[in-house]
């Protein structure tokens, strides 16, 4: 197998989730920068707000790690309330980018790859979901250990499972002619993820937000025992979900389930 310069992969048949082997390698100092960690199917992938990930052999996992002194480059300071209907509510971190834009930067690969394969465009569902035809394919669950990030990336290619956490989902296969190879996906994606890696904090905001899903729709962010509705009108510099609420306060979310109407079961 191919692979963009740099990564050296491992490639497991079955794994309880490549995101904890990948830290378990760390761990015993057999992994660091530039190492993958796939497998044909995990025994318990893991998602996030540790929900379980179904990992039927057939679709990707992988885990890609990288030094956490890597952050997408730039400065917030050009970003104004107008510009792609994003507003700031927090730009006092100067020429610093938080991890929590990896997520976003991570889905804009995804993006790009699934558009090297199949016609509908993908949506970027806040925070972490990659949406094709209002269905979710692809996750990505970013951890961090000993000076490392682990990006998780589940992509749904050959199956599927019948309804995910408030939203169905499909599959790569659904929307191609022919069945697509997990390798050929795999490669796709450590390329893109290359590219999306040396975006600025602008760039990843600006591709991300041209792409979501939602924004100007009235939401709940279902944060388990707390619900907060409002209107949803975009991210900020730190990925936080902004949300005008009925007492007409903005409030930036940090975590929390998106729920739209149409998507209630
Ligand atoms: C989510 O949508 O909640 C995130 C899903 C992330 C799944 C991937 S599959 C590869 C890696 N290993 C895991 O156990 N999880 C991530």
């Amino acid at each position: 197998m191919k692979l963009p310069h740099f990564y050296s992969v491992i490639e497991l048949d079955s794994i309880d989730s490549t995101n904890l082997e990948a830290k378990r390698r760390i761990q015993a100092g057999l992994a660091s920068d530039g190492t993958v960690i796939t497998a044909k199917l995990q025994t318990g992938g893991r998602g996030r707000l540790e929900r379980q990930w179904v990992s039927n052999e057939g679709n990707l996992f992988v885990s890609v790690i990288k030094n956490s002194n890597l952050s997408p480059k730039g400065e917030h300071a050009n970003l104004t309330s107008d510009f792609y209907n994003i507003s700031l509510i927090d730009s006092s971190i100067n020429g610093y980018c938080s991890p929590a834009l990896l997520p976003f930067a991570t889905a804009i690969a995804i993006g790009k790859t699934l558009q090297e394969f199949i016609k509908p465009t993908p949506l970027y569902k806040w925070p972490n979901d990659v949406l094709v035809e209002d269905k979710k394919i692809s996750g990505v669950l970013i951890e961090t250990i000993n000076n490392y990030f682990i990006i998780g990336v589940g992509i749904n290619i050959a199956n599927h499972p019948e309804f995910g956490i408030n939203i169905p989902a499909t599959c790569m296969n659904k929307h191609s002619l022919k069945k697509l190879k997990v390798h050929e996906v795999l490669i796709k994606f450590l390329e893109n993820l290359d590219k999306t890696f040396n975006y600025t904090e602008q760039q990843i905001i600006a591709e991300w937000v041209k792409s979501a899903y939602g924004i100007g729709n009235n939401i709940i962010i279902n944060q388990g025992e707390n619900e907060i509705s409002g209107l949803y009108t975009g991210i900020d510099v730190n990925g936080r979900l902004l949300l005008d609420t009925a007492s007409s306060k903005r409030e930036a979310i940090l975590f929390g389930d998106v729920i739209f109407k149409n998507h209630e079961k």
